[in-house]
Parts: structure tokens; sequence; C-alpha cells
């Protein structure tokens, strides 16, 4: 996109009813999806044996605050935190609580701020003291599998060919891939059209066009892909117990390929934990 004149020709909705923005949104989306990154960089060094969840989210919730952003998260269908912490088996959707982290735990954190209206979505894997062999498999593939699935993506492609790549991928690795939640459309308002899968049939789908904006998040497990919802109605865990991993981007679709919102500033998005 740098080099071009701003083409602010697209500003219209598909058939799938996704929304297709133009070039100075994309200045936009990069604001918000780099404070939401720079934020997750910060937060690494914090990640110790010993730290609880709510300190996280306390920092997470202040960084926000002091950047002039708003959270996201803060009031979305009653949850009440700037960040989602989802420790081990936890899918998503963690509550920060006072939960301890311990040595050898692996944790997601996931921030959504909004920046001048627009939002930035992305979240990724920390460790806590000693990472276990099999967890770093799982923080390993998860990553891939994310890449994977934003190499899919450019004009012409079907959202069915990125969740082919992300599942052909996880599944080829001996690990599942969960089906219960997906990523979704974002620019102006949190989760809008499509509905991302992270797995499926290639040329299936709505067919990819520039100008459209979305997260790709793969929740994998090391054992099988079912989860249920604890009854505080947001902690997501494996059904069998196994560790479950994700990261998450926030991306905009470009005439070659994406952009990626939310790379991180530090170039710590994988591994957090070096
Ligand atoms: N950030 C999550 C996502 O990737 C959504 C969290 S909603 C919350 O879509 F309310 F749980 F924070
Ligand atoms: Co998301
Ligand atoms: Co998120």
């Amino acid at each position: 996109m740098k080099g071009h004149a701003l083409d602010n020709s697209r500003g219209r909705t598909t058939k799938d009813g996704i929304r297709i923005f133009d070039d100075a949104d994309f200045i936009g989306m990069r604001a918000a999806g780099q404070l939401a990154a720079q934020i997750l960089d910060e937060v690494a060094p914090l990640v110790v044996p010993g730290v609880t969840t709510e300190v996280l989210d306390g920092f997470i919730t202040d960084r926000v605050a002091q950047s002039g952003a708003v959270s996201a998260t803060i009031g979305y269908r009653g949850y009440q935190h700037a960040s989602c912490i989802s420790v081990n088996h936890v899918v998503c959707h963690g509550i920060p609580s006072s939960k301890v982290i311990k040595d050898g735990d692996i944790l997601n954190i996931d921030v959504t701020v909004i920046v001048d209206g627009w939002f930035g979505d992305t979240s990724r894997m920390y460790v806590a003291g000693g990472l276990g062999r099999k967890a770093e498999r799982l923080l390993e593939v998860t990553h891939d599998a994310l890449m994977k699935g934003i190499q899919a993506v450019k004009p012409g492609a079907t959202f069915g060919d990125v969740g082919a790549a992300i599942q052909t991928f996880v599944e080829g690795n001996r690990m599942s891939v969960v089906r219960d939640f997906c990523g979704h459309g974002l620019g102006r308002v949190f989760h809008a059209p499509p509905n991302v899968l992270h797995f499926g049939r290639p040329g299936t789908g709505a067919v990819l066009e520039a100008g459209m904006f979305f997260t790709i998040e793969p929740m994998v497990n090391l054992g099988r892909p079912e989860t249920k919802v604890l009854a505080d109605e947001w902690t997501a865990v494996t059904r069998d117990k196994s560790l479950s991993a994700q990261f998450e981007h926030s991306i905009g679709v470009t005439a070659d390929g994406c952009e990626i919102f939310t790379l991180s500033p530090g170039d710590k998005f994988y591994p957090t934990f070096a």
C-alpha cells in the first residue's frame, strides 16, 4: 500500500456482508493494532512464576488508559477486564483473577483496544519459568498455523483456503484445531462478518478481496478439539483437560497479500519467552 495514492473508492459491503475498507482506513487499523501489540510486548517481562493474572490485567488496563485509548473488552457483553488470560487447558476467554501463575505454565494474553474508533485485536502465548517439551511444540505449531493461515490470504483466495491451510498443518502435527471459536471481521466494530473458521476445505466460503479486515486466531489443543464453557459463562476449557494454545493477528487484505496490523514492534510475538 505504501507509495500509492490513497484509494478511497472501496467503501461497500460484499454479498456475504463483509465490509470493504479504503486505504485511509488501513492507517486507523495500523495505529490500533500497533498499540495492542506494543502492550503485549510490554507485559512480557511481568509473566513470571508467582504473578497473578489480575496483576497482569491491571498493567494492561493502566497502559490502555495512559495511551488515551479505550479497552474494547471492558463492558463488552458484561465482560469487566482489559484482557483475557487463558492458562494451560483454558482455550480462550480466561478471566483475570487472583490465580497465581506457576513455573511451567503457558498462557495466552488477548488484548483489544480502540484507537480513534478502530479496533486492534491480538493475542500471543507467554511462558512462566521453564517450558516443557510438549508445551514448546504446541506453541510452535500454533504460531506456525497462524502464519500458514496468513500466508493463504490474498485477493481471490477463499476463507476455506485459509481454514484448510491451518487445519492441514495442525492435524499434520497430530494436534487438533478448536471448532467452537473462530476469527472475525473487525474495523470500527469488534466482531463483524465473516466468521473466520480455522478449518475447512479449499475453494469454499467467501472470496477474499482487498480492503477486508479480519482476525485469524487459531486455538490448537494437544488432545481432542472439544471445549466447554465454565459456569462463569466465559472461561472455555478443553473437555479432556489437554493443553491449549492460541495466537491472534488483525490483518487487512492488500492487492497482493495482506498487512498484519498487530506485528510486534519489538519482534516479541513469538517467541515471547526466549
Ligand atoms: N479478543 C477476543 C477475540 O479475539 C474477544 C474477547 S471478548 C471478551 O475476539 F469479552 F471476552 F473480552
Ligand atoms: Co479476535
Ligand atoms: Co482477541
